[in-house]
């Protein structure tokens, strides 16, 4: 009896030392769950995780770093069985990769406790089951990929609460139901995001970062609608002929593009009986004849003062009122709320001028301060039947970037093309840099230059990459460039090339001759010279960008150097009548210091050394003379990217 209670004494405390006393440590305890969780292993990978061990550190698959599991990668085993709730205890945890194996059940919620997780890979497993919103606590993570498993229920929301996802977001494959979250949008731009073939419906919010992806993003999805997929939307369905599916009009973005939008100058403009004193690209202050757009576009017809004009054909006027027999205006979105009557009745300020056409500024509606940039293309022996047109404008319509200029409308009649964007308040990049008598801005500072560079990147790649037709801009410059009141970048004159290359040039008889000198003036003051110096190499002969990405990527690594040198590209008297490119060259070479190259009005202000040097670098790489050695603009907009601006 004695003998009998002594045993049992002794065989449960050989029970508890089992579980209590074992030399293995707690890593080791959660890891031997994952291994009694699998039933099968076909590889024999976890044969030798043995409980008799004191660490798990030297077993396969298994990673230490200071005695605690870091790493646990059973990549590619044909593991079946489930993922236990105890990996969940691996607080040390940075990666885990169980990918191409044949998990199944869920992903358990408590392994979102193991927050120091970095990456994590589960694809190509049997997972099903929606994610928990408990992933927000995995503040660490930088990678995942659930990629091609079961998973259902919607997308997580709360994903776009970690800060640090920011390498891969792959939940392709799955059974996700559901609309995106528009807070998608907030993932930053260079995230590889996948969400196709799943099962997502409805359509994809036109927000921030998501405007970025081109369709394979979304791909497999059949529910899903609008841009970038070639399925539009149900209110979207009545803009006409969608520029995507008509062959013939591959080309649209391709020629150079010889327009100049200045927006320079947001400040209050005063108006002296029909003048306005209007600061052009170059920051000099002339007197233009104003025009109200209305009054110029019902006179067209009749030669009143300062308005002869030679073309024969009707007003635009009448035009509209036999509405669409003619004249066509047309608005790309709902929210656009003007119409052409507004715009007819509206005073308009000449703020620039180039090939293309003269920019009004135009205040629509004074109490609702509703302001747009109005171009008028300029005619000639105009080619271009309505349809075409139509296909050019609507593809530059479709274009939708944070940092590209939104086309709002158009107005087509026979003699009279009119684009509507959007107004942007504060002047262009050029004026910003180079300022000018009226530039009172106070001077950019290293922070503001990098975000410029950075947005600038993102809308070209955007531009370059939204379609597999290797669009370009064909015409950059820092003159295109327009900031708003945060000094966020806009590109502007995307696509207008073709719009405009039907115009052998600008014969402009409608307004005074006085004008027109100073438009001359104002055309060999900025544009002629400084405009070869962004144009790639090869492609001066032909001067012009034509087709190739590659020019696109030399034009911008000028920029780059612009706003890093704060001088002008072209051989002025700065650079010695050097190209600045060929001066950065030099420079570098000579491995001269910074102090000689960089802005001085940025040396006198704090800026980060190192961004400061790899941007050189960057914008070295951008205006190499072989087209070959230019990186691809999403290279260049991640190099960029990478570097946070505080
Ligand atoms: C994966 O596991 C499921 C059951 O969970 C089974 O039906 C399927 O055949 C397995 N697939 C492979 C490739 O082993
Ligand atoms: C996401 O995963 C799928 C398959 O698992 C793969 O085909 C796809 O390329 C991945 N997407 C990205 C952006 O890496
Ligand atoms: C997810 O799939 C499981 C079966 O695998 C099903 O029981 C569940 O209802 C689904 N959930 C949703 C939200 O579709
Ligand atoms: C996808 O969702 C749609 C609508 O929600 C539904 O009609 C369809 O059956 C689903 N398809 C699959 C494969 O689950």
């Amino acid at each position: 009896m004695k003998l009998l209670w002594i045993l049992s004494l002794l065989l449960s405390s050989i029970f508890l030392c089992m579980s209590f006393c074992s030399s293995l440590s707690s890593d080791g305890l959660s890891l031997l769950a994952l291994k009694s969780a699998v039933d099968n292993d076909p590889t024999r990978v976890m044969t030798h995780w043995s409980e008799s061990d004191r660490t798990p550190c030297h077993w396969s698959g298994i990673v230490c770093t200071n005695g605690r599991v870091t790493s646990l990668t059973l990549f590619g085993k044909s593991l079946s069985g489930y993922i236990p709730s105890e990996l969940g205890l691996l607080d040390s945890l940075i990666r885990l990769d169980l990918a191409h194996n044949n998990f199944s059940k869920t992903v358990p919620v408590r392994l979102f406790q193991a927050t120091k997780l970095r990456y994590i890979d589960l694809s190509h497993n049997s997972l099903s089951g929606p994610i928990s919103a408990q992933i927000k606590s995995m503040k660490s993570l930088n990678h995942l990929d659930f990629s091609s498993n079961r998973l259902n229920g919607s997308l997580p929301e709360s994903l776009t609460e970690l800060g640090s996802l920011v390498g891969t977001l792959n939940l392709s494959y799955n059974r996700f139901t559901g609309e995106i979250p528009p807070s998608y949008g907030r993932f930053t731009v260079h995230i590889s995001l996948d969400l196709g073939y799943n099962n997502l419906t409805g359509k994809i919010p036109q927000v921030g970062s998501l405007l970025n992806k081109g369709p394979i993003v979304f791909a497999g999805n059949s529910h899903l609608c609008g841009f970038p997929l070639q399925t539009p939307c149900e209110e979207e369905i009545k803009i006409p002929n969608l520029v995507i599916s008509k062959p013939e009009s591959t080309q649209e973005l391709q020629k150079p593009n010889p327009s100049v939008i200045s927006n320079d100058d947001g400040k209050e403009k005063k108006q002296i009986t029909g003048s306005v004193t209007v600061s052009l690209l170059s920051g000099v202050s002339v007197v233009i004849g104003a025009v109200s757009l209305s009054v110029w576009l019902l006179r067209r017809k009749r030669s009143s003062d300062g308005f002869k004009t030679e073309t024969k054909t009707t007003a635009v006027a009448s035009e509209f009122d036999e509405e669409g027999q003619e004249g066509k205006f047309v608005a790309f979105d709902e929210g656009f709320e003007l119409e052409l009557e507004d715009l007819l009745r509206a005073s308009a300020y000449v703020i620039g001028k180039s090939r293309s056409g003269i920019v009004y500024r135009v205040v629509a509606d004074e109490s609702s301060s509703t302001v747009v940039a109005v171009r008028r293309l300029s005619d000639g022996n105009a080619t271009w039947r309505f349809k075409d047109f139509e296909n050019q404008v609507e593809t530059i319509g479709r274009i939708n970037h944070p940092n590209i200029v939104r086309l709002r409308a158009y107005y087509y009649a026979e003699d009279e093309k009119l684009l509507i964007t959007d107004f942007i308040t504060n002047g262009s990049l050029y004026s910003a840099l180079h300022g000018g008598p009226s530039n009172t801005r106070p001077l950019l500072s290293w922070a503001e230059r990098l975000r410029i560079a950075q947005g600038t990147a993102g809308g070209l790649m955007y531009i370059h990459e939204y379609s597999s037709r290797k669009y370009v801009h064909g015409n950059l410059k820092s003159s295109k460039i327009l900031l708003d009141d945060e000094l966020q970048p806009h590109i502007s004159g995307v696509g207008l090339t073709r719009l405009v290359s039907g115009y052998p040039k600008l014969t402009d008889h409608s307004l005074s001759t006085n004008t027109q000198n100073i438009d001359q003036a104002f055309a060999t003051r900025l544009s002629a010279p400084a405009a070869a110096a962004y144009l790639a190499p090869e492609a001066r002969a032909s001067s012009g960008c034509k087709s190739s990405q590659k020019c696109d990527v030399y034009s911008f690594g000028v920029i780059l150097l612009e706003l890093l040198t704060g001088r002008l590209p072209n051989g002025s008297s700065e650079n010695e009548g050097e190209e600045l490119v060929n001066v950065l060259r030099k420079w570098h070479k000579e491995e001269g210091s910074l102090a000689e190259i960089l802005d001085t009005k940025l040396l006198k202000q704090d800026f980060a050394n190192k961004q400061v040097i790899e941007t050189i670098h960057v914008a070295l790489n951008c205006t190499e003379m072989d087209p070959e050695m230019r990186p691809r603009m999403r290279s260049v907009s991640e190099s960029l990217g990478r570097m946070k601006s505080e």
